[in-house]
């Protein structure tokens, strides 16, 4: 037999539900919709002797402030998901019967709740499995038609996400020539540059919207404007901004935008490519994958009709929530500098250009993975984007910005969302003084026999090490 439990958790008492969430991960299957300011939980046991208490099974996690790796599902988006994998499960393809129209139906509605974010068309809108297929369909499906008309350049920036980067080394050792434009110390690309690296057989010009590790939004509107009177494809890997920061993604010009579900309280593994017609016409895109032609021939394979709709439920609720979540990650901002004044530390980037839910910083005299040890069960948060002394090689991105060998040796990511419960700050302050006091003490101090992290940025990125990229400094 299946119990079902069903409970209320007020909103003060969110940080208990929230534990509750992650049962998920054990053999529990536990679901719950946000309401005015509670939540409704409803749990299921799935071991007839087992009951469910509400205290007692959470695990005990500490806060997340990882929201720029992935985010927390809505509830709402989870129940919709959960309706097309166990009721509606029809294949969208089938046309003979109610089960493939009715999955065709919220494959499209998905398309309009997707493609509205950005004023885009719904015809314009790709599925795809995630932002990494999106901007590898973008960069290497416009290869053919480049060679074929003889414009093999590509202007990008060295900020990208591997995803981008990787299939630019793939199409220079193809032949292309790829021109990568630093940042400034804030870490965004002056347009005057990019204008600058443009030539008359420049392909494409492909600029993040946020970028992943700093949170410094790129100047994507003003690049769109100076591209006004050159031809050349302009993409943007809107990963971190999409259902976010929307108007800069409305502009008609950037003509491919790469989204991706789960970092707007969506599921993993799907995604879309926005691909804006040019004169009414589509662009001049080769798939990477052959078989059923769906998506308009772009994207073959059976559409994965519950993440879809996971997809178009999230964007949706993106765009009618974009207000009040803006406010929740400002407000979380505000707190946790105020809470982290004491230990002075050290924002990178451009706070003018940050958005409110990313931050970039490090606490002189504190090295990034050992702070990360030490506040394990007090915040998680990201190792990604640092120094990291196992392999040698330091965050291409703040090295690219030329911070301090200390700054980049102390690095750490914090991401909010407006789910995020509020951690205990007072114990992480604690945590880091005590750090430092160690830090401090000659005799519990580190060994000074460690490569220094001005050794180890010399080889920023290794696996685009064999690449000879033309970099223009900013
Ligand atoms: C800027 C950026 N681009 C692309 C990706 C890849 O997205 P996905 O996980 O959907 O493949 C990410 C994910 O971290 C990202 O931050």
């Amino acid at each position: 037999m299946h119990h079902r439990y069903y409970g209320t958790v007020h909103w003060e008492e969110q940080r208990k539900s929230y534990r509750l969430w992650d049962q998920r991960w054990t053999n529990r299957d536990v679901c719950g919709i946000i309401e005015n300011s509670s939540y409704h939980w409803c749990l299921g046991c799935l071991d007839d002797n087992e009951g469910v208490h509400l205290e007692g099974h959470g695990i005990d996690l500490a806060i997340y402030l990882d929201c720029a790796a992935t985010t927390p599902i809505e509830p709402q988006v989870q129940q919709e998901i959960m309706h097309y994998l166990g009721v509606e499960f029809g294949n969208a393809g089938s046309r003979t019967h109610d089960y493939g129209i009715r999955a065709r139906r919220a494959v499209e509605k998905a398309r309009g709740q997707v493609s509205r974010v950005v004023s885009a068309r719904r015809s314009e809108v790709i599925f795809t499995s995630g932002a990494t297929e999106s901007n590898n369909l973008a960069i290497l499906g416009l290869a053919s038609h480049g060679l074929q008309v003889g414009k093999t350049h590509i202007v990008s920036t060295q900020i990208e996400h591997k995803s981008v980067l990787e299939p630019l080394q793939t199409l220079a050792r193809r032949g292309f020539t790829v021109t990568l434009v630093a940042p400034n110390h804030g870490g965004w690309v002056e347009p005057r540059i990019v204008r600058e690296a443009l030539r008359d057989d420049t392909l494409l010009v492909s600029v993040m919207q946020i970028n992943n590790e700093t949170g410094v939004r790129q100047p994507i509107g003003e690049i769109a404007q100076l591209l006004d009177d050159h031809d050349a494809y302009f993409h943007v890997d809107a990963a971190q901004g999409f259902g976010k920061e929307f108007r800069p993604l409305c502009n008609r010009r950037m003509d491919l935008i790469s989204i991706s579900g789960h970092k707007i309280h969506g599921p993993k593994g799907i995604g879309a490519l926005i691909t804006r017609r040019r004169k009414n016409r589509r662009l001049p895109l080769t798939p990477l994958m052959h078989g059923g032609g769906q998506e308009f021939g772009l994207r073959p394979g059976t559409l994965p009709v519950h993440l879809i709709v996971g997809l178009g439920k999230a964007a949706e609720l993106a765009l009618e929530g974009w207000e009040r979540r803006t406010q929740r990650y400002r407000e979380f901002r505000n707190r946790l500098i105020h809470a982290l004044h004491p230990l002075t530390p050290v924002l990178h980037g451009d706070q003018n250009r940050t958005v409110p839910h990313i931050m970039n910083l490090s606490f002189p005299g504190i090295d990034a993975e050992e702070a990360m040890e030490a506040l394990r069960d007090v915040v998680a948060i990201s190792d990604g984007s640092t120094c990291t002394s196992a392999s040698g090689t330091c965050s291409h991105v703040l090295s690219a910005m030329r911070l301090t060998d200390a700054q980049l040796d102390g690095a750490l990511r914090l991401s909010w969302c407006h789910m995020t419960e509020e951690p205990d700050w007072a114990a992480f302050v604690e945590i880091i003084e005590q750090l430092r006091k160690e830090t401090s003490d000659p005799l519990t101090a580190k060994d000074a026999d460690q490569p220094t992290v001005a050794e180890r940025s010399v080889v920023p990125f290794t696996s685009l090490a064999d690449v000879k990229y033309e970099n223009i400094p900013g």
